[in-house]
């Protein structure tokens, strides 16, 4: 059974009462009394004060008239005085108010019961245990208080969700030493593949298979025979009427390294084809239509319009091809053919096309 919670005037009275008896010993005390200083110590009060202002009167009643606390501040002053001193002893000193408070409920309750009888404490010891099991060091001043208010009052403190203060501080360790792992396998793979390139047995098969493959080749190559991508030795360059009489054609020059004349020839008109090769050291002469003939830019021979020479080094005239009128009525130039006029072969009817 728990004592009913007295009301501060009882306190106050009893507290009254206490030191009225206490201004008075010699007329309270017997006469054959063998202690005349027993009315001394306070009497243990029916229940400990469960409220702020019953500790607080409590607390400036039984302080020395002299040196009486007048306030709050003076209070919890005086209590927390004795209190630092407490971890000399090996205890600990209340932290905040709600510590100080666990404190003076827990020395009201069992400082009386400890002279009253060993089974008083039993009520205020678990009160001060709840409190100080309540309140943890990581906790504010408002949750402190909360917290002893509620372990006081018998209210089971809500129990407190402990939140990460960085939510993912626990996943980028781990996503780092999973890369880090990764890592360190690729560059231990890499490693082994390296050493494994590098390895002697490697190196002599590559130089091995990497000379049979150019030797390969090389027989390959000289098994193909150099053929020489030259333009065609026989072209058609269109009909006769394209080249007017009197007149030296370039056209063909560039492609396929002959001059078309029409020209007089012994008092007969024909087309033929002469090489663009000067019969000196083989440079090609060039066209010049104000002079009307051939001139070589490398040593100067100079052909005339009907390819023989009269100026420079060159020692015979130039070289006409074969000619031909197609079927279809088209010159056919056939450079496979040489045809020279020292040697009489101009006469050939296959070096010219007689024109009307
Ligand atoms: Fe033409 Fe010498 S090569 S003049």
């Amino acid at each position: 059974m728990t004592d009913p919670k007295p009301s501060t005037n009882d306190i106050l009275s009893k507290i009254r009462a206490k030191n009225a008896a206490a201004a008075t010993p010699a007329e309270s005390a017997p006469a054959d009394s063998p202690s005349p200083v027993e009315p001394q110590t306070p009497a243990a009060p029916a229940a400990a004060p469960k409220g702020t202002s019953d500790i607080l009167a409590a607390a400036r009643a039984a302080a020395k008239p002299a040196d009486a606390p007048k306030g709050t501040a003076d209070i919890l002053a005086s209590i927390k005085k004795p209190a630092a001193a407490a971890p000399a002893a090996g205890g600990a000193a209340p932290k905040s108010p709600a510590d100080i408070m666990a404190a003076i409920r827990a020395k009201a309750g069992t400082a009386p019961a400890a002279e009253a009888g060993a089974a008083a404490p039993v009520k205020a010891a678990p009160a001060a245990e709840k409190v100080a099991a309540a309140v943890t060091p990581g906790m504010s001043a408002a949750e402190m208080i909360r917290a002893a208010r509620s372990a006081s009052d018998g209210v089971p403190t809500p129990p407190k969700v402990a939140l990460p203060s960085k939510p993912l501080a626990g996943k980028a360790p781990a996503v780092a030493s999973k890369a880090a792992a990764a890592d360190v396998t690729r560059r231990s793979a890499l490693g082994d593949v390296v050493a494994l390139l590098l390895s002697p047995v490697v190196i002599a098969w590559g130089a091995f298979l990497t000379s049979l493959t150019a030797s390969g080749l090389a027989v390959a190559r000289f098994m193909m025979p150099n053929v020489l991508v030259e333009p065609p030795t026989k072209f058609k360059i269109g009909p006769p009427n394209d080249y007017a009489p009197g007149t030296v054609s370039t056209k063909w020059q560039a492609q396929f390294n002959v001059w078309v004349v029409n020209g007089e020839v012994d008092g007969a008109q024909m087309i033929y084809a002469l090489s663009t090769v000067c019969t000196h050291l083989g440079c090609t002469p060039n066209w010049l239509e104000g002079e009307q003939k051939f001139k070589c830019p490398c040593h100067g021979s100079g052909f005339y319009k009907n390819g023989v020479n009269f100026e420079g080094p060159a020692p015979r005239p130039l070289e006409r091809v074969g000619i031909r009128l197609a079927e279809d009525g088209m010159l056919e130039v056939d450079k496979s053919v040489k045809f020279q006029k020292e040697l009489g072969q101009w006469s050939n009817p296959s070096c010219f096309v007689g024109v009307a």
